[in-house]
């Protein structure tokens, strides 16, 4: 896959997601979380009070075995560690955790940001820039670290007014795993929301409250299709498309140029028989 993309100039970046979404690698490894177990697999997403325990050393190292393996997959120059949707309602129940905060000098809720740093500092160590997204924010960020702004555009602005790098993806312009029509008896099922392809069309990545060279932090955006409802990759073109086009041009386009929707929609029918050949 890595290879097939670098043909194609497209770059692979792997995300794993710590210290939260880690049901899996705590099914597995009881000992890695503050209770020590035992874990099930998560049969349903959504968020988990079982994150990873960042008072345990033992995490740390595993973590590092798993990048050191996955740096030899992926020669991206960036590494995402994920870092959403990771409640800190264990670490404030456990000794190793609370001792670790003690330690640090920081509140116990906050242990999420010596856990992100010392990640940075080993993925800076492989040459590694490290993205994560915009919870990592909270309690102050990671020296290097670029942000994926999902929560909205405010995870962005905020990076790029300390000098990192963002990335724009705000589940308002950039979620195209939710509704594209607001007739959702004609639709299949989705996970909620509505970004319809005006929408996407309609989004500025270059916020008035970043100035111009704030905005060259702005890296650009990105589409997310979590598949939680979408079983078939024929649904994950059907939500995409045509999407993707649109968030294209948002990418691609001066941002000083006015936009016109309608002349989109014309440039668009005529990416329709290329769609059609492709058997999309
Ligand atoms: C996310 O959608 N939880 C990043
Ligand atoms: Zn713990």
């Amino acid at each position: 896959i890595v290879e097939y993309a670098r043909q194609r100039h497209i770059e692979v970046i792997p995300e794993i997601d710590i210290p939260g979404h880690t049901k899996a690698l705590l099914a597995a490894y009881p000992e890695l979380g503050c209770k020590g177990g035992p874990y099930t697999v998560s049969h349903n997403w959504g968020v988990h009070h079982d994150v990873l325990c960042v008072g345990n050393e033992r995490v740390y190292a595993v973590l590092q075995d798993i990048i050191d393996e996955l740096n030899q997959v992926f020669p991206s120059a960036y590494f995402n560690i994920g870092g959403d949707e990771a409640p800190s309602t264990r670490w404030q129940q456990c000794k190793r955790c609370q001792d670790k905060a003690k330690e640090q000098g920081i509140d116990t809720k906050h242990l999420q940001q010596y856990f992100t740093k010392r990640m940075e500092q080993y993925i800076n160590g492989k040459g590694k820039t490290m993205i994560g997204w915009d919870e990592i924010l909270e309690g102050g960020l990671a020296p290097n670290a670029t942000v994926m702004s999902w929560r909205g555009i405010g995870g962005a602005i905020e990076a790029a007014k300390s000098n990192h790098d963002a990335i724009m993806t705000p589940v308002s312009y950039c979620y195209f795993d939710y509704y594209q029509t607001d007739k959702t008896d004609k639709e299949p099922l989705a996970i909620g929301g509505y970004v319809p392809v005006e929408r996407v069309y309609s989004f500025n990545p270059y916020p008035d409250a970043l100035n111009k060279e704030q905005q060259k932090h702005i890296l650009g955006v990105q589409a997310n299709v979590w598949t939680e409802y979408i079983k078939t990759f024929k649904h994950v073109q059907y939500m995409v498309l045509p999407r993707f086009a649109a968030l294209a041009e948002v990418q691609w386009e001066d941002p000083a140029k006015p936009k016109d929707y309608n002349q989109f929609l014309q440039r668009l029918m005529r990416l329709l028989p290329i769609y059609q050949l492709e058997g999309y």
